[in-house]
């Protein structure tokens, strides 16, 4: 099976795709599935990319509206996993994972599915020790701070992803686990990243979750994004078993964001997207430990002075229930529906002022799946089911509230959609103050299958702006445009600031 894998999304779809199907034509390959490591930006209007924590200025509609609406339809089928920068109302919706759009798929907090006998796991956000043990107390409007850790790990995900047994061929997760970089050329890293070095001393840089699963589930591959650079590492477990680890970049222009693999799958089963039976079977023994409050609990341990039961791995008779539940049929039912309007753009419209966040929304596909399990929706749990909207169905029945105060002010008209050659404009997030729009068009991505990421170190750009962080690195930087002489050009050694710390970054949260 080919699948392809891009680092983090950042709502970028359309050239996404675009890159897939150009890698697709280089190596003449049919890519059967495309995995995205998180901030997948799944915003379907305004007031969803007000449930993103975000600076303003990072706001943008971008292109999934038009995949959840139908305008378009994503070629291929699509899994990801939610990073730190997500419509956090949309996706918990989906906590046990759902359809996003047609032919896109969230794995939900955490999640294990099975294509074509290929057995996939991710588990979505970021890991903070002070969020670590608490419950998933968090549901729209958000304040400050529930929009931030309405995405940070849970103890009960990670608890449940330790109760799988047998071969993971592929996990997915938003960070790195912690410590990766220790089987990988840590130079490589640190020659993009220098400002990392002291977190690698330290060995806190990444998720102290993902270091705990990689080491437990051993799975072949690991794919994760968040560092917004390439890197690879290979983690010998045992005689027997490695993990693969790729890390891969942002969508930008010349970034390494892409890569395409060749796992071979099992030739008698179809590419239908699966549930796993075990990890069904996990989620249904595990219900009673869902905790939906603020509080911290602990998951249960051996303990001599306790009969609670500690070891969920599924017994034959919870597996046999399963079965019996799902009768044998596993595949995830097509059952998309959406839950909000999606975006209706209009020209010179500011769609981020005066929009305020919406109200919880229950999802159809987590109400039927929950019912079929027996298992809850945390977010029914908080907020119940009355909420529940019928779904919109007519995106023309859109009311365009074509307020004179939507439209920008003197000196704040945007940029057109297109270039003057009629290209389309890509988006680069390098100015701190008003969103820019670059010619830039996105090239031919040039990593191969598991490339050395050395040979070609030198040969990404990294845009030099001025930004306001007070963060210096030191990288290589390349001219844009080759020169014609036919020398081979050097690397220009310059001082530039760190771009975009937000993006690595959270704020101090409040207790
Ligand atoms: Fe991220």
């Amino acid at each position: 099976m080919i699948i392809a894998v891009e680092g983090c999304a950042h709502g970028e779809l359309d050239k996404i795709y675009e890159s897939v199907e150009r890698l697709s034509r280089q190596r003449n390959v049919k890519v059967d599935l495309l995995i995205c490591c998180g901030d997948f930006q799944a915003v379907r209007n305004e007031r969803d990319l007000q449930c993103m924590a975000v600076p303003d200025k990072f706001k943008d509609m971008c292109t999934f509206y038009k995949y959840y609406s139908g305008e378009v339809k994503a070629p291929m089928l699509t899994l990801f996993v939610g990073g730190n920068h997500e419509a956090s109302n949309y996706l918990q919706e989906l906590a046990y994972g759902g359809w996003v759009a047609p032919n896109i798929y969230y794995l939900g907090y955490a999640g294990v599915v099975n294509i074509g006998g290929i057995r996939i796991g991710g588990m979505s956000g970021l890991f903070k020790s002070h969020d670590y043990h608490k419950g998933h107390f968090e549901f729209p409007p958000y304040t400050g701070a529930t929009m931030r850790s309405a995405y940070h790990i849970r103890s009960l995900e990670v608890f449940r992803l330790k109760q799988l047994q047998g071969n993971i061929d592929i996990f997915v997760s938003h960070e790195w686990p912690r410590g990766v970089y220790n089987y990988g050329d840590t130079r490589e890293v640190l020659h993009w990243k220098p400002f990392f070095r002291n977190e690698m001393a330290n060995n806190t840089l990444g998720c102290q979750a993902g270091e705990i699963l990689i080491h437990e589930l051993k799975p072949k591959h690991w794919f994760s994004a968040h560092l917004h650079c390439r890197f690879t590492a290979t983690v010998q477990h045992n005689e027997h078993q490695t993990t693969h680890f790729l890390a891969l970049d942002k969508c930008l222009p010349k970034r390494r964001f892409l890569e395409i693999i060749d796992i071979p799958h099992d030739l008698s089963k179809n590419l239908d997207l699966c549930y796993d039976p075990h990890w069904l079977a996990i989620l249904k023994s595990t219900n009673s430990l869902l905790n939906i409050r603020h509080n911290t609990q602990y998951m249960p341990g051996p303990n001599a002075s306790s009969s609670e039961r500690w070891n969920f791995q599924p017994t034959d008779e919870e597996l046999q229930t399963v079965m019996q539940i799902f009768d044998n049929d596993f595949r995830i039912p097509l059952n998309f529906t959406q839950t909000a309007k999606p975006f209706q753009p209009l020209p010179y419209r500011d769609y981020n002022r005066g929009t305020s966040q919406p109200k919880a929304q229950l999802n159809p596909q987590t109400s039927a799946f929950c019912e079929k399990l027996g298992v809850s929706d945390p977010l029914e749990l908080l907020i119940g089911k009355s909420v529940v909207l019928e779904p919109v169905t007519n995106p023309d029945e859109i009311d365009l509230e074509d307020d004179e105060s939507d439209f920008p002010q003197e000196g704040e008209t945007k940029a057109p959609e297109k270039s003057e050659d009629g290209s389309d404009l890509f988006f680069l997030d390098t100015n701190p103050g008003k969103p820019q729009r670059s010619k830039m068009s996105l090239p031919t991505p040039t990593t191969e299958v598991w490339e050395e990421p050395q040979q070609k170190a030198n040969e990404d750009t990294i845009q030099s702006t001025s930004v306001p962080n007070d963060e210096v690195a030191t990288v290589a930087v390349v001219a844009d445009t080759p020169k014609d002489d036919g020398e081979d050009q050097q690397p220009v050694v310059k001082k530039l600031k760190r771009r975009n710390l937000e993006l690595y970054t959270e704020p101090e949260e409040e207790t």
